[in-house]
């Protein structure tokens, strides 16, 4: 199945190349990049491909079934779009897109076409979040009434003054970039529950002023002080859904030393602490006693898990949990957020 690579980036590079070369039918026809080096690299680096700078040589070409945009947020939606009208499946980097009302597009055109539209929320193929998902499924959780996201981290803006501080091509900060993620595990965890009311306020407080931001370190960097900075580095909010109520802190930056990345998954049996990226804890009660254990299990490679994920279900036509009609639910709530801060009052959805 020959595929196309759109944005040679950071992810590009890291996840989904690597994974598309291990898949045993997948074969990456093209590297395509804005940025020609960054497409010719890509060509060099692997040793076959055709690098191409604009994407619109890419759809001519009916060899090819299947695309990932790899691209910054501004360009998802658009990108996905012509992709699917022109008869490709699509695995498009997470977010889904800026705005609730891009997205929507997006999935608009999905319906229209029937090819398949995949939004890279990669946790839904990642082992511990899918062990978590049967724990709640299986009721050990009893009712799961309450879960509470933490997603900070002391001072780590990503390219101050870059695409990811731009809310014209990011669409927001560290609630669009991180908490997309987090929010996404719980949807996907708790059964994707609807959306009943959102209350959030957003914070553009530790990197605004840009010359001030003291770093460590700086990842998507280095600064370009001639650019913008005009996103959310820290938010809070509140979520009721049919299921629990989710609330959620989330900071790029907050002045707070540690950083504390995990989800607590609260119900009446039992609760369960996810470590981002790494493995879960379940703290319950037995014969009078606290018991807490932490499960062990294999942990493969979660964006390869995805991406075989994709490559079979082109195949087989199953509809995936990372399918746009799950994803927009999440943009409606990101979308909320961010009108709720706006407008600093709540949002009935
Ligand atoms: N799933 C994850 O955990 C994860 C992790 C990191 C990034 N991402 C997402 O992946 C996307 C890319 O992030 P990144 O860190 O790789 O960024 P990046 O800047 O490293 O790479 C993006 C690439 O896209 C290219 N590009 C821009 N516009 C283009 C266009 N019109 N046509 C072709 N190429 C174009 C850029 O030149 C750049 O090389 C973002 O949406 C980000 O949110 C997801």
């Amino acid at each position: 199945m020959k595929i196309a690579i759109i944005g040679c980036g950071s992810i590009a590079n890291a996840a989904h190349i690597p994974a598309y070369i291990k898949n045993e039918i997948a074969q990456i026809k093209y590297f395509c990049d804005i940025i020609p080096e960054r497409a010719g690299a890509a060509v060099e680096k692997y040793g076959y491909g055709i690098a191409v700078s604009d994407y619109h040589e890419i759809l001519a070409d009916d060899e090819v079934e299947a695309v990932s945009v790899c691209t910054p947020n501004n360009v998802h939606s658009i990108i996905a779009i012509d992709c699917l009208r022109a008869g490709k499946h699509v695995l498009c980097e997470k977010p889904a897109a800026r705005t609730y009302d891009e997205a929507l597009e997006m999935q608009r055109v999905q319906q229209e076409t029937g090819k398949v539209l995949n939004i890279g929320v990669v946790n839904r193929f990642n082992d511990g979040v899918n062990h978590i998902k049967k724990y709640i499924d299986d009721g050990k959780l009893g009712e799961v009434f309450h879960v509470y996201i933490s997603f900070r981290a002391h001072r780590s803006i990503p390219g101050l003054g870059g695409a990811f501080t731009t809310k014209a091509i990011a669409g927001g900060g560290a609630l669009i970039d991180w908490g997309v993620h987090f929010l996404d595990i719980v949807m996907y965890c708790c059964g994707d529950p609807s959306p009943l009311t959102v209350s959030g306020e957003t914070f553009c407080k530790l990197g605004k002023n840009m010359h001030d931001y003291t770093y460590k370190d700086m990842w998507a960097g280095p600064p370009n002080y001639d650019g913008i900075y005009d996103v959310d580095d820290s938010v809070t909010g509140m979520i009721r859904t049919q299921g629990p109520v989710i609330t959620l802190n989330g900071a790029w930056a907050q002045n707070i030393g540690k950083g504390e990345m995990y989800i607590d998954f609260m119900g009446d049996k039992a609760g369960i602490r996810l470590q981002y990226g790494s493995d879960f804890e379940v703290f319950t009660a037995e014969n009078g006693a606290l018991v807490s254990y932490k499960p062990e299990f294999n942990m493969r490679n979660h964006f390869e898990n995805e991406i075989n994920a994709f490559i079979d279900c082109i195949q087989s036509g199953e509809k995936l949990p990372s399918n746009i009609d799950t994803v927009v639910i999440t943009a409606k709530v990101l979308q909320a957020i961010y009108d709720s801060a706006q407008q600093h009052k709540e949002i009935t959805l």
